[in-house]
């Protein structure tokens, strides 16, 4: 099964009909000739960082392209993930009209992105082991729903739903599906950018800011048709990747062998730390995780943050939202601060 859609019909009619902004460095393209630079009121010395980005990242994209295997203009590159969220939710969903659908618990800057652009959230939860409500969810769509956003491994319970209950809701919904691999370096598996030849309604993000080790650099990649591509470049700010980060992504491309080892650390970590968690009695259930992070079911999890916090142990409490009582959910840190952590438990337990 394919499915094709008409991005146009999609894209908010004021997108369709504005002009994209032309910054001086969009109309000219870098070559290999020397040029002298006088369009962009730069200051002419060099500093290292005294000239604009690329606005389109052309190298970065062509980079990435062949790690991903896509076409660079598959590719739109963002200042963190959070940034596409919101770009894609401008670019397809009308303001007070439109509505996304979220499937709770789940990543918490969808339904902020959606309040700042005037959209209401439909929620169909998930149901028991944390799984997706296939069915549900495309019973729920009606024709107000531009956007179905499905975080895979979830965050906050870390497991990974299975590719053919996401590809039945993509071949399903006539709007678009965002498929947030936000963690997929930590259980390698089938992505979804491998569906974008058949399936023109897929939008799959990743980002730098997990297994790659470049959260404060904010680098998100979004993978979708071309079409999607330029709506996302029409509306972007125009120099929305800066230099330095553009800069550090190489690095850590260059360096993909130790990026590798570090994730293989970080899930050897997540093995000791689980076999060290199932021992406290405070701890009433783990829940299986395919990310860096596990959640945990404890006695009474703010008490336990709290006294975490005490500890000087920061950890996140997600108990507000849906099927999420008493839980906390641990980032996989390192052998030393896991081991600090167990004993902080274990403190507490007696
Ligand atoms: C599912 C998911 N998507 C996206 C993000 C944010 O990514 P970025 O740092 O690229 O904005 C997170 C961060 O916690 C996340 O859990």
């Amino acid at each position: 099964m394919k499915r094709s859609i008409n991005i146009d019909a999609l894209t908010r009619p004021t997108i369709q009909a504005m002009q994209a902004y032309r910054s001086a460095r969009s109309e000219f393209v870098a070559s290999d000739r020397e040029m002298i630079l006088l369009d962009a009121n730069e200051n002419p010395f060099e500093t290292g960082l005294n000239r604009y980005p690329d606005p389109m990242q052309t190298e970065l994209k062509e980079r990435l392209a062949k790690v991903k295997a896509v076409e660079p203009s598959h590719i739109f590159l963002g200042n963190g993930s959070d940034e596409l969220i919101n770009l894609l939710m401008v670019a397809f969903c009308e303001p007070k009209e439109d509505e996304i659908l979220l499937v709770p618990p789940t990543f918490g800057m969808y339904q902020v992105s959606a309040n700042l652009n005037g959209l209401a959230c439909v929620e169909v939860p998930l149901i028991s082991g944390f799984q997706l409500n296939v069915s549900e969810i495309l019973a729920q769509a009606t024709d107000r729903t531009k956007m179905i956003f499905i975080p895979t491994p979830n965050n906050p319970t870390g497991n990974r739903f299975p590719m053919k209950n996401i590809k039945a809701i993509v071949a399903g919904f006539p709007g678009l599906v965002v498929v947030d691999e936000a963690y997929a370096e930590f259980s390698p598996g089938e992505t979804a950018i491998d569906w974008l030849a058949d399936y023109h309604n897929v939008v799959v993000l990743q980002t730098f800011s997990k297994a790659q080790g470049l959260a404060g650099a904010r680098v998100g990649m979004a993978f979708a048709h071309p079409d999607i591509i330029g709506v996302l470049n029409k509306i972007k700010a125009p120099y929305n990747l800066n230099v330095l980060s553009q800069q550090a992504v190489f690095d850590r491309l260059d360096n993909a062998d130790t990026v590798a080892s570090e994730v293989q650390l970080m899930l050897k970590e997540k093995g000791v730390l689980v076999s060290k968690i199932q021992q406290i009695r405070l701890v009433k259930e783990i829940f299986p995780s395919d990310a860096n992070f596990i959640l945990i079911r404890v006695d009474d999890s703010q008490l336990r943050y709290k006294q975490l916090i005490d500890k000087g142990i920061v950890v996140r409490n997600p108990s507000n939202q849906y099927a999420c009582e008493n839980t906390l959910r641990i980032s996989i840190g390192t052998a030393a601060q896991n081991k600090a952590l167990i004993a902080a438990f274990k403190t507490m337990d007696q």
